[in-house]
């Protein structure tokens, strides 16, 4: 048997340091072999929560199913993880001093297959891995991160439309995973106000805010969906304080009211995500007489967050306004007067590509305009990710490219890292993907004149007004 022991101390609450290592899917952060790692039990962590760890080993990959055995919050975790060459014990202790935590690391690694012949020849190196695990840890912990920007290979890729869009695939996930800083900030106390949570990005989201110790408020359409919502949160997370608002986002009727609804509850608000959207194959007017695509993915964006503006501003730290848009955006140049498509020149995707590419600008307008206020305002992407709206709005698409889509949780997680990182509250106006400010121009043709980018407010505000005149 080899045992390693390592101590550090970190100037972080008890609470977060238990809460952050005994998520042992935050181990792919901070221990220098851990490639990847997955939570492979529902429900909030605890005693019996088990763990799929990839490790590199050498040349080899090796795979570890890990189990909490023992748990007593603040104080202790025990974990086993067992391998097809070895079986490890991990006891790990928090004691809390002061303003710091100490935390105390054991792990004891018994071989098999007769490996323990080599414990010997093993054991400087694994002391090595040992200490450079805990030295990540306490990095993770210490919660430093700097503010991201364009790596070299990324910024390489973008000048070649193909890589570029390759990207989107889970491969491009997958790539930016091994430049990952940790994400060790928790969210107590934060407002988090998410769009369209019931589904795919959105749910996968809100579980992960919720996880984080947010304040939500979820905003969904349908009323009959609310229950299945609050219970899968409460068996996924163990919460069940979310607050449920219902609206039709596509109706500026309902963005209105549910902004009123919260004005009037008066809550700061210090995360506004706007996800809720969905691709149009069909033309359809709103009853406001707005169409639909423009009325969902642009008009009902831009009045909530307008109108919850005050309770965006004012805080001690800035308020962050997310907009999801989409790679699909990369096709289309913002001309203004085009937003509003016809029944003859009408084209799902065109309309759907065209909106979030007038949020992406929006994002960059309100970034600039609201720097003083405290306001930072982003837009991300999620890449292709496999979700229900995916499969309803793009059957085909998703048959053809089924084995390279990425998972909900993995288009949802530059959501989650903006939401909750401290290093993305350094950043404005900027487009993510992964993590990574990117481009928001694949092709020179797509950048739209001063003019355009100048009359887009004004446009989409007539919009709306003609609308609630309806
Ligand atoms: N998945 C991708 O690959 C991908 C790629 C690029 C961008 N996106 C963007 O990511 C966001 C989330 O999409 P998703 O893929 O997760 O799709 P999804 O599974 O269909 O989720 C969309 C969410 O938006 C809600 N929504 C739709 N229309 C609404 C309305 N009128 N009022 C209120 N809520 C409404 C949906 O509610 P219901 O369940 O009631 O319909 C659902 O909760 C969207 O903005 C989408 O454009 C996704």
């Amino acid at each position: 048997m080899i045992t390693l022991h390592e101590e550090i101390t970190v100037q972080r609450t008890l609470k977060d340091c238990f809460r952050y290592v005994a998520d042992f899917r935050t181990v792919a952060e901070w221990d220098a072999t851990a490639l990847d790692a997955k939570k492979c039990t529902p429900g909030p962590i605890g005693l019996g929560s088990r763990f799929i760890v990839h490790c590199a080993v050498g040349p080899t990959k090796v795979r570890l199913a890990y189990e909490i055995v023992e748990y007593s919050p603040w104080a202790s975790i025990v974990l086993v993880g067992k391998s097809r060459f070895f079986e490890v014990r991990d006891v790990i202790s928090f004691t809390e001093t002061e303003s710091q935590t100490h935390i105390s690391y054991t792990a004891e690694f018994s071989y098999r297959w007769g490996l323990s012949n080599f414990e010997h020849q093993l054991e400087s190196g694994m002391r090595a891995m040992g200490s450079e695990s805990l030295r990540g840890l306490k990095d993770a912990l210490d919660n430093s991160a700097s503010a991201p920007g364009l790596s070299d290979c990324t910024a390489r890729a973008d000048r070649w439309v193909a890589p570029g869009v390759a990207m989107f695939s889970k491969w491009g996930y997958r790539r930016s995973i091994s430049q990952r800083q940790p994400n060790s900030h928790f969210l107590d106390g934060r407002h988090v106000v998410l769009t369209g949570a019931n589904s795919g990005l959105g749910l996968a989201t809100g579980i992960a805010l919720a996880e984080a110790g947010a304040d939500l408020t979820l905003v969904i359409r349908n009323p009959e969906k609310r229950e299945e919502l609050l219970q899968t949160l409460k068996s996924e997370t163990g919460r069940s304080d979310i607050t449920i608002e219902i609206a039709d986002l596509s109706l500026m009727a309902d963005v209105r009211a549910l902004s009123e609804r919260l004005l009037a509850k008066g809550t700061p608000i210090d995360v506004l995500i706007n996800n809720a959207g969905a691709l149009f194959n069909d033309y359809r007017v709103t009853r406001e007489g707005l169409e639909q695509s423009f009325a969902l993915l642009l008009a009902s964006p831009s009045l909530l967050t307008h109108t919850l503006r005050p309770l965006l501003t004012g805080h001690s730290t800035p308020a962050r306004v997310i907009n999801v848009v989409s790679g699909g955006m990369y096709t289309e140049k913002l001309v203004c007067e085009r937003l509003i498509m016809t029944p003859s020149n009408y084209h799902g995707a065109q309309a759907y590509a065209r909106a979030k590419r007038a949020l992406t600008v929006l994002s960059e307008l309100w970034a600039q305009q609201w720097r003083t206020d405290g306001i930072i305002v982003n837009a991300m992407h999620p890449g292709w990710a496999d979700t229900p709206g995916v499969a309803s709005a793009l059957p085909t698409f998703r048959s053809i490219t089924k084995r390279i889509l990425r998972t909900a949780d993995e288009g949802a997680d530059t959501i989650i890292w903006l939401a909750r990182a401290s290093e993305a509250g350094a950043i404005s106006g900027k487009l993510f993907l992964d993590r990574e400010p990117r481009t928001p121009y694949l092709l020179a043709k797509t950048r739209e004149s001063t003019a355009q980018r100048a009359q887009l407010e004004a446009f989409i505000s007539a919009q709306i007004d003609a609308a609630s005149m309806a």
